[in-house]
């Protein structure tokens, strides 16, 4: 049974969404437009991304892995749901150190998949739905098996030897090795060296051993990579999201990194000294001139970085994805293996920054978790007694700050992180790395599963809730990894057939947005900004404006509207409790309140 198609409104579309909407809007309102709009519409300024992680999202042969014809099989679902794009993660054959971020060919499928062919119905398919496709380009590294790097390792004087970073190791160190070129750490734990017999160097690889970086100063590397990329949009892809783009330039000399710091070595190769070179070089080679959508994933980036990169006076990029607001938790070791406090007077501020900083400079994308990250209603919100109105605040930021919304595949029905209680159930490298270190330190396992639980990428890949069926509905056979066990009582099939569910409300906010320009244009203002429980802000666009509140809390403070504020009238547009004609002066709020009003 597809539990996808169940609900009253299965495969339903409404007339006020979808790219081709926004292009006849942009066709009238080009030279005059009374908000002031006029030539800065964009498509994807106006689309909501869906980030669909293939090997979790639906399994249509039954061996336990979600592929590409389980895609085509729920794009009605996408349909639903009213999206405008869709990214996907790396289809791309891979040996799968790390869940397909390990490419070994870029112009074919990972068998687990399916083929080309299934791409292209994809592709297709979501065309037919006025749905665009956003491919993830990994070309900061490629896998060991890569025909480059097989290549790369069989000689120093092998044609491909400077598609990789190769060095001599320092000193004579164990067995005449030496030890590694550089301190530099991998970003899952470990030298980022590995040194290989054969030709007795080391290779530097920022992620896992398996994950080779590539030499972006070989300008030779640099023209497979654009030829690649060209390739893919020939087929007819949309777009794509880079892949820790900013750091493909390292500093010269591979200079030692401060070794107190949460990634050893990382400003030595963040944001380098030529990546704006690079990224600029990619855009004129490939990208000027066509209507695609871009996204950078930026571990490093600072607001300022961003602005380099972001726009036509800039390196060309539509959008970067930053790390400031979902590192604040970190603890001690400044990564995300220790767990500190989150002070949410800290998250506007940081929020607020680049809502300001990217004004009129770029444009912002927002997302609060990615197949990277911790659940967002676990993590930002009550995944316990106020999942679901929890879940629905955390909506409700998404799709009101100024910038592209990307909804993570599961946060439509609140899906929390996985209750880990063996060491077996994890997947994910950069996690079962931690547990080896920590068992090397002595640590309890209930200590390290703890910090498993709240931190490892594993709770956002568990497989989709599809219904209350075995596995979730995910596969017939035996799902890749655990299921949630609350599949029972958080899955799609119910999530539909309930009008106050969390999905019904990420589909009224996808259509509120898609309706109402001040969401997408208007300019952000924050309220109360040292307010510790409430986040509070203005949207402003033209004569239209809309008030956000959201309490962030199990408590019930109350909220006062700073009395410079004037209007006349409100409507409320969006709330995740029932409102009774309150006006939005002063009121109590419930616990993780959401209130979005229009001010006339
Ligand atoms: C990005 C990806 C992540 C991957 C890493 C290395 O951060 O989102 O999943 O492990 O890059 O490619
Ligand atoms: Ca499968």
């Amino acid at each position: 049974m597809d539990s996808g198609e169940l609900g009253g409104d299965s495969g339903e579309t409404n007339g006020t969404r979808r790219t081709g909407d926004s292009t006849e809007a942009m066709d009238s309102t080009e030279t005059a437009d009374s908000t002031g709009i006029g030539p800065k519409r964009e498509w994807w300024k106006e689309a909501v991304v869906y980030q669909l992680y293939p090997r979790s999202f639906y399994d249509a042969n039954g061996d336990g892995f979600g592929d590409l014809p389980g895609v085509e099989a729920k794009l009605d679902y996408l349909d639903a749901l009213g999206v405008d794009v869709v990214w996907l993660n790396p289809v791309y054959d891979s040996p799968d150190a790390d869940h397909g971020y390990d490419i070994r060919d870029y112009r074919s499928i990972m068998p687990e998949y399916g083929t080309m062919d299934d791409f292209d119905h994809v592709l297709a398919g979501l065309h037919d739905r006025e749905i665009k496709l956003v491919m993830d380009l990994v070309v900061n590294h490629t896998s060991d098996e890569h025909e480059w790097f097989r290549k790369s390792r069989q000689s120093r004087d092998s044609d491909y030897r400077d598609f990789y970073i190769w060095r001599e190791g320092r000193g004579d160190g164990p067995g005449g090795k030496g030890e590694p070129p550089n301190n530099w750490e991998s970003a899952f734990g470990g030298p980022a060296w590995t040194y290989d017999e054969r030709t007795a160097r080391y290779y530097l690889h920022l992620f896992d051993e398996k994950q080779p970086d590539l030499n972006w100063d070989n300008p030779e590397v640099r023209e497979r990579i654009y030829d690649m990329m060209d390739w893919w949009l020939e087929k007819g892809i949309d777009g794509f999201r880079m892949d820790v783009i900013d750091l493909i330039s390292k500093a010269e000399g591979l200079p030692d990194g401060d070794a107190d710091s949460g990634w050893t070595g990382s400003e030595h190769f963040t944001s380098g000294p030529r990546a704006h070179e690079f990224v600029a070089e990619m855009y004129e080679e490939v990208l000027a001139g066509r209507d695609v959508m871009t996204v950078g994933e930026m571990p490093g980036a600072t607001v300022e970085e961003a602005q380099r990169y972001l726009g036509p006076d800039g390196d060309g990029l539509n959008m970067v994805f930053h790390f400031e607001h979902v590192s604040l938790d970190y603890g001690e070791t400044g990564n995300r293996w220790s767990i500190g406090e989150w002070d949410l007077a800290e998250f506007k501020q940081v929020l607020t920054k680049w809502q300001n900083g990217l004004e009129g400079e770029g444009w912002n994308s927002v997302y609060l978790g990615n197949h990277d990250w911790p659940r967002i209603v676990s993590r930002f919100g009550d995944d316990g007694l106020y999942r679901i109105e929890s879940a629905k605040l955390l909506a409700t930021l998404l799709f009101t700050l100024r910038g592209t919304p990307y909804v993570y595949q599961g946060d439509e029905i609140g899906m929390t992180n996985f209750p880990f209680e063996r060491e077996a159930q994890v997947r994910d490298v950069s996690a079962r790395n931690f547990v080896e270190r920590k068992k090397a330190d002595g640590w309890e396992r209930a200590e390290i599963l703890e910090v498993v639980t709240m931190r490892s990428r594993d709770n956002a890949r568990t497989p989709m809730q599809w219904s209350d069926d075995e596995y979730a509905g995910f596969t017939d056979g035996e799902s890749w990894i655990p299921v949630n066990p609350n599949y029972e009582a958080v899955n799609v099939a119910d999530a539909r057939h309930k009008d106050d569910s969390i999905w019904h409300y990420y589909r009224e906010l996808i259509d509120l947005r898609h309706a109402r320009d001040v969401l997408v244009y208007g300019s952000y203002d924050l309220l109360l900004p040292d307010d510790p429980d409430v986040y509070a802000f203005l949207r402003t666009l033209g004569d239209e404006r809309v008030l956000v509140v959201l309490n962030f809390r199990d408590g019930t403070p109350t909220f006062s509207l700073p009395a410079e504020v004037a209007f006349d009238g409100t409507e409320l547009l969006v709330s995740n409790y029932p409102v009774d004609g309150a006006k939005p002066r002063s009121f109590e709020l419930r616990p993780y309140e959401a209130r979005v009003y229009e001010l006339e």
